[in-house]
């Protein structure tokens, strides 16, 4: 029923490792379909999702895919090949029976659980269905594995409840944006970390070429051209993890809470003529004037938050006014600047995160380079001239291990489309 040849290599490759792991024969209706969706990069817009304000993601060519069948039963069964392990969702009860079954779940899985309670709360017909889980999206390295898992769930779900429910078009059941806005809830239930809804949202609204400009107060967004021949987006894993970042994450965002409240009684208080103070919900809607103001009355954390996040926030505008001239060489810049905020006054970066920032620094024809997502591990995203790659990979291979003990990851993406699914034989 499909031509293979537009499905993402993992997912012809969960397709040719089904077999494997499902070779019994349990009650199974249909044939066999594969369903995925990307990892994201973020050009900029670092930890402003959570404060209503701008991000500029983009989806690249890495993919989560399931493979699979669907059974004619309430069971969700699944391998998955980077853990090798099963896992098995039981769809009755959802969403009622969430906390008990995550209890009994891998990380991994607990990712598609949440997507399949938040889809059982709008409503939708689920039914069971097999799948091996398998990708190329680095696990918690930043590039958004987890946010990848959970749309692609969203989307096998849709497959393999057979036409009970669509995503998509104009008149689908949800659109690409509210698949974004239940992941970023089931994100929520399944790992406990108030994230934003950046990553989701860069999944499901990937477009080949594109980074796309999201308001994450509106949920409005618009698709830019991103890349240029000689230009490529390289991204280098430091190979470090770190368990504080969930905690260190909900700190912060609580942090920009309390900034917001206090900036929002000192304008009010000086500017009670001013219409928009009352309105003031988020660092969003303080402008850099009057941060320039104000910001030296909080106390100095929270000034070196709102002061990081306001900043960032006119880094997302400048950097779309370059991308709109086709000016891509000069995004650079904002990168590195991008990087020192995130690293001083947000505090989210770490000494390995720092040191490729540092050695992508000193290689002519590295653009800029910074921080990925989250932080306190995980990647960097390096804007290269092609005939730079090779001397910055040198640069990193010599000098990273030395420097850090630990190994790094090289790899060069591709702005890629957003998430799919599709049957091979029905
Ligand atoms: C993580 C979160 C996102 C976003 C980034 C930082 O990736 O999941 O919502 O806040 O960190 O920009």
């Amino acid at each position: 029923m499909s031509n293979t040849n537009t499905l993402p290599q993992p997912a012809l490759s969960a397709l040719d490792l089904f077999a494997r792991p499902f070779h019994d024969d349990a009650p199974y209706v249909g044939g066999i379909g594969a369903a995925w969706a990307p990892g994201r990069v973020n050009l900029i817009g670092e930890h402003t999702d959570y404060n209503d304000g701008f991000v500029l993601p983009i989806a690249v060519d890495r993919v989560v895919a399931f493979a699979g069948r669907a059974r004619d039963d309430n069971i969700v069964r699944l391998w998955s090949t980077q853990f090798a392990e099963y896992a098995d969702i039981i769809l009755d009860g959802l969403p009622e029976s969430f906390d008990e079954q995550r209890a009994h779940l891998p990380g991994w899985a607990r990712y598609v659980l949440g997507v399949i309670a938040e889809l059982a709360r709008t409503g939708v017909k689920l039914a069971g269905f097999d799948a091996v889980v398998h990708g190329d999206v680095p696990v918690g390295g930043g590039m958004s594995s987890s946010a990848a898992i959970e749309v692609a769930a969203a989307q096998a779900c849709m497959l393999f409840s057979r036409g009970s429910f669509t995503i998509g078009a104009q008149d689908a059941t949800l659109q690409p944006i509210e698949v974004a806005a239940l992941c970023q809830r089931a994100e929520h239930i399944a790992s406990g970390v108030r994230s934003g809804i950046l990553d989701q949202a860069a999944s499901c609204l990937g477009r080949a070429g594109k980074a796309v400009l999201l308001d994450c107060r509106s949920l409005e967004y618009r698709y830019l051209p991103f890349g240029a021949p000689h230009i490529s987006l390289v991204v280098i894993d430091t190979g470090v993890r770190r368990e504080l970042a969930a905690s260190a994450y909900n700190e912060r965002r609580s942090q920009c809470e309390e900034a917001t409240l206090m900036l929002r009684d000192i304008i009010i208080q000086n500017e009670p003529e001013n219409p928009s103070a009352n309105v003031i919900r988020a660092l969003r809607d303080i402008t850099q004037e009057q941060f320039a103001r104000y910001g030296a009355e909080l106390p100095d954390i929270l000034r070196r938050r709102a002061g990081y996040v306001i900043a960032e926030d006119a880094r997302v505008m400048e950097t779309v006014a370059l991308l709109e001239r086709g000016a891509i060489e000069q995004v650079g810049p904002l990168l590195w600047q991008s990087h020192a905020g995130l690293r001083d006054e947000y505090e989210v970066s770490c000494f390995e995160l720092d040191t490729l920032v540092e050695i992508a620094r000193q290689v002519q024809g590295v653009l800029g380079a910074r921080m990925l997502g989250g932080g306190f591990g995980g990647c960097t995203i390096n804007l290269v001239r092609n005939d730079a790659i090779y001397t910055l990979r040198q640069a990193v291979d010599e000098q990273y291990p030395a420097r850090t003990g630990v190994q790094a990851d090289f790899d060069v993406c591709r702005a890629a489309g957003g998430p799919g699914s599709t049957w091979v034989n029905y």
